[in-house]
C-alpha cells in the first residue's frame, strides 16, 4: 500500500536491534484518516472470503482492527494481554512469548465474544516473529472457528513471522513489507 510505505518513509525511524518507531501514525499517536484507509484495504483484500469477525490484540492493533471490522460490517474483538493466566473457564487463552520485550504474555478473549463455526479475520500492526499471530489463531483454533486470513499493517519479513505464517498455511496479506532494516534505512519488498 503506497500510502503507508511512504509514512514510514518519511516519518519511520530505525531504532537499533531491528525495531522500526512508527509512533507518530501507528503506535502512540495514530492517524485516523490513514487507519480507515488500510482498513478498507484489507477487507479489499480479503473480499473473496467470507468474514464474520475480526480479531486483533490489544493495544496497537486495536485502531486498524477497528477500521478492518468497520470496512467489513463485522464485530471486531480484541484479544486481552494478562502477565499470569494459566487456567479461566470462561475464556480462551494463549501464549506468547515477546522477542522484544522479552516477556511472556498470555492472551485471552471471553469464550462469548468468539463463537464457534465463524470465519475470522486476524489483524494486527506489526509482524515480527509471529507469536501475536500464532497465539490468536490458536484462540480462534480452541473456539471451533478458521482463520480467514491475517492482515498486517508492517510485516518484518526478514524476521520469522512471515515464514512461519505462510508454512503454517495462513493466507497473509500485509500492507508493508520490509525486506530489511539495513543502514538504518528501510527497504520495502515489492510484493509478499
Ligand atoms: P510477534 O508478535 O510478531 O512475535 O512480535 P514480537 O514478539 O517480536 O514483538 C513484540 C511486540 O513488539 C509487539 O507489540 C510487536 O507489534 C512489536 N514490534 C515488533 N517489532 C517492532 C518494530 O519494529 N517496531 C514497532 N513499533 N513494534 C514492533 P506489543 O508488545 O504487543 O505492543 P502493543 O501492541 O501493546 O503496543
Amino acid at each position: 500500500m503506497e500510502e503507508l510505505k511512504r509514512r514510514i518513509r518519511e516519518e519511520g525511524i530505525v531504532l537499533p536491534g531491528q525495531v522500526l518507531k512508527v509512533d507518530s501514525f501507528l503506535n502512540h499517536q495514530i492517524d485516523p484518516m490513514l487507519s480507515m484507509a488500510m482498513g478498507q484495504e484489507l477487507a479489499h483484500r480479503f473480499s473473496d472470503v467470507e468474514i464474520d469477525r475480526v480479531l486483533t490484540v490489544e493495544a496497537s492493533g486495536i485502531a486498524l482492527g477497528l477500521a478492518a471490522a468497520y470496512a467489513l460490517h463485522v464485530p471486531l474483538v480484541f484479544a486481552k494481554k494478562s502477565q499470569s493466566v494459566l487456567m479461566h473457564e470462561d475464556a480462551y487463552v494463549a501464549d506468547v512469548y515477546s522477542y522484544t520485550k522479552k516477556v511472556k504474555n498470555s492472551i485471552l478473549v471471553l469464550k462469548k465474544f468468539l463463537p464457534p463455526d465463524e470465519s475470522v479475520l486476524i489483524v494486527d500492526d506489526f509482524l515480527a516473529n509471529g507469536e501475536a499471530s500464532l497465539g490468536m489463531a490458536s484462540l480462534v483454533h480452541q473456539a471451533g472457528s478458521r482463520v480467514a486470513g491475517i492482515g498486517i499493517a508492517v510485516d518484518k519479513a526478514f524476521q520469522r513471522g512471515h515464514d512461519r505464517l505462510i508454512q503454517e498455511g495462513y493466507r497473509l496479506e500485509s500492507l508493508a513489507v520490509i525486506a530489511s532494516l539495513e543502514g538504518n534505512r528501510v527497504h520495502f519488498r515489492e510484493s509478499i
